[in-house]
């Protein structure tokens, strides 16, 4: 390992004890590297604006973070072990090619600012993509839903079929669920959206440093004021992401397990496209939906990501190493989440119904609450219309596809209104 930056004369360096500092963190500071060469770009900006470095410094030092950038892209420069994390390196690496120039530069920043920096300009990324792909799959089901809005579905509560539903309505509650994703996505990124850097360790710095400009240069909406509050939250704003995140694999889980369900032989409405789909090793029969379990199943790595950054967080103010671990729960959590979010729009796009199926479950007790609400729309009481409603012989008068046009008719509680959540949709994506 290159020398430590904080490293005392005369203090000899226990390798097992280093091995445990160390852990895995400079591998993991490989997620959002790129990030921290930006946070450096501006942050040497600023110190040449404030005359800490010269003109001639800051242009030597931009031209070395892009040529880093690009031959960290290229695998022409590796981020590992020699180096005790992505901050020494970024240093390191100034220090080699430029002397002086790369010595000053952590002048004003402590790698306190820097992890924080980093980790909300990784995170912005990935709130927005987590946004654009609730956004996707709320689009798509509201395509669907449009387009099925006639397809008979059996409604269930407690697995027991109850009332005549539809693919539409099915696919409409998706939608809107997945819009509540996007925008909480949104919200989360708009709360995460705000500059630390400049803050130090915690306490900031007897410099008048440029925050205005490094705020500005790294596209931030605004600056995070308080230093020690930079501090405080960490762990905070990463819990508040993972928890945006879960909010989406919350309802991929349950739509997963529709779709495990679904397309078992005891339901058979649906059908898997091939790809979504493994075979066993022993039985050569099976047709296992092996991508819907492991979404429902990844659901688990987010909240677990989440509850090991919540029980991080039980500390004093200040910084304390301990919330470096956060960093790999955040990786992790986020890693397995879009992972699996991102198979989710082509599943949608492409699966298929049995529509044949779906109606051979609808039978006729299903009619017993339409033919209820009929009655006490000709004027008998409901309590005296739910009894004579309850009657076998009553149900064959039930006709599937009246009971649903009845059901989904506007006005109706079950109108699907899609006009409604497109216009949300719509509203979602205009807002950042
Ligand atoms: N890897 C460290 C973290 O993630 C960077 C900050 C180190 N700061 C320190 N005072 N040792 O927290």
């Amino acid at each position: 390992m290159s020398d430590l930056l904080w490293q005392k004369p005369g203090v000899a360096v226990d390798a097992q004890i280093q091995a445990f500092l160390a852990g895995d963190d400079v591998l993991l500071d490989r997620e959002f590297f790129l990030h921290d060469i930006e946070a450096s770009r501006a942050h040497a900006q600023g110190l040449q604006r404030i005359g800490m470095l010269t003109g001639e410094e800051l242009v030597g030092l931009e031209r070395e973070l892009t040529t880093l950038a690009e031959d960290f892209r290229s695998g022409a420069f590796v981020l590992d072990e020699r180096f005790e994390d992505g901050h020494s390196a970024i240093e390191a690496r100034l220090t080699e090619r430029l002397g002086d120039a790369g010595r000053r530069i952590h002048a004003g920043r402590s790698r306190n600012d820097q992890v924080l920096v980093a980790t909300r300009l990784w995170l912005k990324e990935k709130l927005a993509r987590v946004q654009a792909l609730c956004r996707e799959v709320a689009g798509i089901a509201l395509d669907r839903a449009q387009a099925e809005s006639a397809l008979p579905m059996p409604g269930y509560t407690h697995l027991q079929r109850a009332v005549v539903s539809s693919a539409g309505m099915w696919w409409a509650g998706w939608a809107e669920a997945f819009i509540d994703n996007a925008q909480r996505a949104g919200e989360t990124r708009a709360w995460v959206d705000a500059n630390p850097l400049g803050t130090a360790a915690g306490y900031g710095v007897n410099l008048p440093l440029d925050r205005a400009h490094t705020t500005q240069a790294l596209g931030f909406a605004r600056l995070q004021v308080s230093p020690l509050y930079a501090q405080l939250s960490r762990g905070k704003f990463e819990l508040a992401a993972l928890e945006a995140l879960n909010s989406a694999m919350l309802d991929l889980r349950r739509l997963a397990w529709d779709l495990s369900l679904f397309t078992s032989a005891e339901f058979g409405f649906v059908k898997l496209p091939a790809q979504y789909t493994t075979g066993s090793s022993i039985m050569p029969n099976k047709r296992n939906p092996d991508v819907v379990e492991l979404m429902r199943g990844t659901y688990a790595s987010v909240a677990a990501a989440r509850t090991e950054i919540e029980h991080l967080l039980s500390l004093p103010g200040g910084y304390h190493r301990d919330l470096q671990i956060t960093k790999g729960a955040l990786f992790h959590g986020f890693g397995k989440g879009l992972a699996a979010l991102a198979l989710l729009p082509d599943l949608l796009r492409n699966l298929d119904w049995d529509a044949g199926r779906m109606r051979a479950a609808i039978d006729p007790s299903m009619y017993a609450t339409d033919l209820a609400v009929d009655l006490a729309r000709e004027g008998v009481p409901f309590r005296d219309a739910y009894r004579q409603a309850a009657d076998p012989a009553r149900w064959a008068e039930g006709d599937p596809q009246a009971s649903l046009s009845a059901r989904v008719s506007p006005g109706a509680a079950g109108d699907l209104r899609l006009d409604a959540l497109r216009k949300r949709l719509s509203d979602a994506s205009s807002s950042a």
